[in-house]
């Protein structure tokens, strides 16, 4: 939920003085002040990270925070912030400086994530105990990271490699997990488990034959069968396996049951299926019908919706489904859009109050085919508007070097 506060009234308080339960708005390292990601703050750790960023001073809203929290304005201010930069300048200042490093950093995790879901793919858990230790503390670190920025990690996994399908797949479930977790108010420990849950939760594919996986075109009744293995190999894996949460095994485990009871491997019923299992299969879908495979397009996030609207209210969970095409948005962070002067650009930032108006970074321009400086276009403030979505294979030119 968006909460509505006035930068103008925060009191800035020396970062030392900061505790949980207070509402910040910005903060403030050396002469830079930054919009925050307003909220208020849960636990003590987001305040030693913005201690270790440096951070000397915060804004806070008195009115927002909890009541017993004790704010006193530090007296050495000399300055105040909105004299000094607009509310506007500061918003620009963070989309340029913040999300170039937001990038950068979600780069690193993702990275990470491709790392282990490599080790966990290619080795079952028993014989690398220190592996479970590496899933958890990640899924800590990505976690802290989409509390902050959904966005960056958005762009970072929407290039994805298609020859790697299954590790992609894995980290992008896991990704997409927390999004749509952090979307539905969901508390950090549990965003934490849906992190690992999305991680693990195709690891009984290594035992199924990769000429299987990797078949292109339809599989016949047999091969079905195999793919519907890796749910038993999945079972008999875990069973091994200690420090692995409840929610994250269900995860794992029941990703193919449908609320109607036809899928696998128990044919559960709806009401034996969580919510966060009934989430990781929705996930699970999308991911897996908008990826590219060497041997077939990826469909496009609208085409995916629909037929994820198709398979529910008997197999997915509608209500679900309308909140994770909410999560997403008509034209998903890090897809490619032509606008209707030509240009072209990937979806950089949601715009919450008008999914059809995103930001978007605009990088080349179809009516005269060569590339463009490079221009962040808020389409709430131009008369451009989206023309249409374009799959980065269809274009004539490579965009990737510009997601970052
Ligand atoms: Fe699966």
């Amino acid at each position: 939920m968006r909460v509505d506060f006035e930068l103008a009234k925060s009191i800035r308080i020396s970062i030392e003085k900061l505790s949980v339960g207070m509402f910040v708005t910005a903060i403030e390292e050396s002469d830079n002040i930054t919009l925050a990601n307003a909220g208020r703050v849960h636990c003590p750790t987001s305040i030693k990270k913005l201690v270790d960023n440096g951070v000397k001073f915060a804004w806070v809203d008195k009115k927002l925070s909890c009541e017993k929290c004790e704010i006193q304005s530090q007296p050495i201010q000399l300055v105040d912030p909105i004299e000094r930069q607009s509310l506007q300048e500061v918003r620009e200042k963070r989309k340029l400086a913040t999300r170039d490093s937001q990038q950068k950093k979600a780069k690193v995790l993702v990275e990470q994530a491709r790392d282990l879901a490599n080790k966990l793919l290619t080795n079952t858990f028993q014989r690398r105990t220190t592996l479970v230790d590496d899933i958890s503390s990640w899924a800590e670190k990505i976690v802290d990271f989409a509390l902050v920025d959904t966005d960056a990690i958005r762009c970072v996994t929407a290039l994805r490699n298609k020859d790697d399908y299954l590790l992609e797949h894995s980290v992008n479930v896991s990704c997409l997990l927390v999004s749509f977790g952090k979307h539905l108010n969901m508390n950090k420990a549990m965003l934490k488990q849906l992190a690992i849950g999305g991680i693990i939760h195709d690891v009984g594919k290594i035992r199924v034959e990769n000429k299987v996986l990797n078949k292109p075109g339809k599989l016949t009744e047999e091969e079905f069968e195999q793919i519907k293995m890796h749910q038993t190999y999945a079972k008999e894996i875990l069973a091994k396996v200690d420090g692995i949460s409840q929610v994250a095994r269900d995860i794992c485990l029941m990703h193919h049951e449908k609320l109607d009871g036809t899928g696998y491997p128990d044919a559960l019923s709806a009401d034996q299926i969580p919510v966060h299992s009934r989430m990781s299969a929705i996930v699970d879908i999308y991911d897996a019908l908008t990826a590219d495979r060497c041997y077939k397009k990826g469909i496009s996030s609208a085409e995916a919706f629909k037929i994820m609207l198709d398979m529910s209210p008997d197999k997915l969970d509608k209500e679900l489904v309308y909140k994770f095409i909410n999560c997403i948005g008509i034209y998903p962070v890090g897809s490619v859009v032509e606008l209707s002067d030509g240009r072209v650009g990937v979806v950089w930032e949601r715009n919450e109050s008008n999914p059809l108006e995103p930001e978007v970074k605009c990088v080349y321009s179809r009516k005269y085919r060569h590339f463009i400086d490079v221009s962040y276009v808020k389409l709430s403030k131009h008369e451009v508007t989206i023309e249409r979505a374009v799959a980065p294979s269809a274009l004539e030119v490579d965009i990737s070097p510009y997601y970052n």
